[in-house]
């Protein structure tokens, strides 16, 4: 006889319940895949986009309640959400291992397929960069034509960013750190900041806090960059120095955004040290 787990009291009818995927909306999201070609490798290239931006949204949740905990000078539940960011960062870099079986060849099959869409068109990777600090103007205008996707751009630009909240926090503790004047860039290297975290990191057991909260940021930003890497080679594996999807000189342009520095002044102060 083979098993039956109604025995132990598993519930087996859902008709007036909700089920697992009622709660969890699986019929909007496993009808969502829509290849455009008849290759077998699209299919993985759509479930690895999707299920990154579905990672992107998490992390936009704990970096936005993060911020507002900082803001409010409640550092230690900011520090699980950072820490939580951090491992969604490493999930992600972990992903391009099933990215990399797709070969050269199997990519070519249904490049034709995607248009001109590309990542660079993810408003929500845009809004990580704009939450840490990364903004840039230019990166709203890909999304002018569906106005529901600018206004949280522009409604994000307006406020501090994470890096922002954090700096107030130096202030907080009696560093002269003033509040930017422009919120719409990215951050620039202040040397009063990074003179006020030379202080934090020479003396941990005074600013314990502080310090923490600076590690955390590192290693939020010390993640991102190992998933720019690895976006940039397994670009290059797949399509070598061909032109992107979405128009820009590809593998050259993501090497580009190797540079970007999210808290130049937390890297910077390590030289100080
Ligand atoms: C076969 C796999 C992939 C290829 C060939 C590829 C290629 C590219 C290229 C060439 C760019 C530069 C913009 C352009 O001209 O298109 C780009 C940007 C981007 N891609 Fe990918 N990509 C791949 C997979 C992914 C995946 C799985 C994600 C996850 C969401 C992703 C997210 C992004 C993002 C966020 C950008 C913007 C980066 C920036 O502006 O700094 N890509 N991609």
């Amino acid at each position: 006889m083979s098993y039956d787990p109604e025995g132990e009291g598993a519930r087996m009818s859902f008709r007036d319940r909700m089920s697992y995927g009622d709660y969890l909306g699986l019929d909007a999201i496993l009808t969502a895949q829509h290849p455009l070609s008849q290759a077998h490798d699209e299919m993985l290239f759509i479930v690895q986009h999707q299920t990154s931006e579905l990672w992107m949204k998490l992390a936009l949740h704990e970096m936005g309640a993060a911020r507002s905990r900082i803001a409010a000078g409640d550092l230690q539940p900011a520090f699980k959400m950072l820490t939580r960011v951090a491992r969604i960062m490493e999930q992600l870099n972990s992903a391009w291992d099933v990215l990399r079986t797709m070969t050269p060849s199997e990519y070519t099959e249904f490049r034709q397929s995607l248009g001109e869409s590309s990542g660079f068109q993810s408003q929500q990777y845009r809004m990580i960069e704009f939450v840490a600090g990364n903004r840039n103007m230019a990166m709203v205008r890909p999304h002018e034509h569906r106005p529901e996707l600018v206004a949280p751009l522009l409604a994000e630009v307006a406020r501090p960013s994470l890096y922002d909240t954090v700096l107030a926090r130096l202030a907080a503790a009696g560093f002269d750190v003033p509040p930017r004047e422009r919120l719409d860039q990215p951050h620039q290297p202040d040397p009063r900041a990074r003179a006020a975290w030379a202080e934090v990191y020479r003396n941990p057991g005074t600013y314990w806090e502080l310090y923490e909260l600076a590690e955390k940021l590192v290693d939020f930003e010390d993640y991102f960059r190992r998933w720019r890497f690895n976006h940039v080679t397994t670009v290059e594996r797949i399509i070598g120095f061909k032109r992107g999807s979405g128009g820009t000189s590809g593998v050259s342009y993501l090497r580009r955004m190797l540079d970007v520095v999210l808290f130049p002044d937390l890297w910077e102060l390590r030289t100080d040290l």
